[in-house]
């Protein structure tokens, strides 16, 4: 059933550009070349973002030096500053650099748990049951990820029951949101409506963020169609820069330039400011191996 989406109305979108955004780059950008981006996001209206990861730097080198990136920024007040961690290393790592929250992830498929953080599902959600005890008596925020939420790079299709028992786990443990993560951009608007109907069927929509891959272009359709639905909290990534090393058929995650540009002209407010989010995303320009495609610059022109 829909929701009327009523012009006025807030919607959140957390910042993940300079961590699922830059985790896949070849060419990484530099600490300093980072931070920048960071406190330009955070300039355009982010009041939620996510700095960097603290996993294993073997797996992920392109954020072994999330440490510094927290030890360079200059923090505003009221922004989260969010921290990826897979386990109790990775959460004591985070906390020591100074995040505000830390967001830990599994996944609905054992095929990408196995793949992504070398566990099985099961396993993941118990060390992340005394993470977030640890974390709650520390006064630390956890958030939480679902991973391939509509299909699997290892496994296949995912049915959405696979799903809402992982986001129910993550809640009660006592992470203030889940997002359910299209880690390979397969999802269209249809899959969105089977998903959010089971979901939204035993959790509160507050608790519920989209984190869209566009793979297939369906990124900003899907956040529509989650809208209509009654979800009004999303992640984007400056420039639509993204993907994941452990899924290689995935594509950068849904450009925050395209749902501001729809939230926008829906009415809806962000807080943001669409023209200096593509002026921090035109400060990565030439820092990468590839160049910034993204259509909003054109459409923009000089920002
Ligand atoms: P493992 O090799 O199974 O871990 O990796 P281990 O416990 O056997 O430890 C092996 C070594 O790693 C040890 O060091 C540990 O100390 C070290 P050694 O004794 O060999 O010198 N280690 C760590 N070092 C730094 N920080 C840590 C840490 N933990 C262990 N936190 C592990 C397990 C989870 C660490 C590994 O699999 C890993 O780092 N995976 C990274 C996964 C990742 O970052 N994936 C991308 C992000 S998820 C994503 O993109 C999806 C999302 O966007 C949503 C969506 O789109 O669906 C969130
Ligand atoms: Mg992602």
């Amino acid at each position: 059933m829909s929701e009327r989406i009523r012009p006025g109305e807030r919607v959140e979108v957390t910042e993940v550009g300079p961590r699922d955004g830059l985790q896949n780059e070849k060419v990484v950008p530099s600490t300093a070349a980072k931070i920048a981006f960071i406190e330009a996001l955070v300039d355009a209206g982010a009041r939620q973002i996510e700095v960097g990861s603290f996993v294993s730097p073997r797996w992920v080198p392109a954020m072994a030096d999330s440490e510094a990136v927290f030890a360079g920024l200059t923090r505003q007040p009221g922004v989260r500053y969010l921290a990826l961690v897979p386990n109790q290393h990775g959460y004591q790592r985070a906390v020591a650099a100074g995040c505000d929250a830390v967001a830990v992830f599994t996944a609905a498929s054992e095929g990408f748990a196995r793949a992504n953080i070398n566990t099985t599902i099961a396993q993941s959600l118990s060390e992340f049951r005394g993470l977030a005890a640890q974390a709650r008596a520390e006064g630390v925020a956890v958030r939480g990820y679902v991973s391939t939420v509509f299909a699997c790079p290892y496994d296949g299709p995912t049915r959405p029951e696979q799903v809402v028992p992982v986001v129910e786990e993550l809640l009660a443990m006592g992470c203030y949101e889940v997002s359910l993560g299209d880690t390979i951009g397969v999802g269209t608007p249809s899959h969105v409506e089977r998903l959010l109907d089971a979901v939204l069927a035993r959790v509160p929509a507050e608790c519920v963020v989209m984190h869209f891959h566009d793979t297939w272009g369906m990124g900003a359709a899907n956040a529509w169609r989650a809208l209509e639905l009654g979800v009004r909290r999303f992640d984007a990534s400056a420039g639509g820069l993204g993907g994941c090393p452990f899924a290689k058929v995935a594509t950068g995650n849904v450009a925050t330039e395209d749902l501001l540009y729809l939230f926008a002209n829906a009415g809806l407010e962000t807080g943001y400011d669409l023209a200096k989010v593509a002026r921090a995303v035109r400060g990565l320009a030439g820092l990468l191996d590839h160049p910034l495609a993204s259509r909003v610059h054109k459409a923009l022109g000089p920002v």
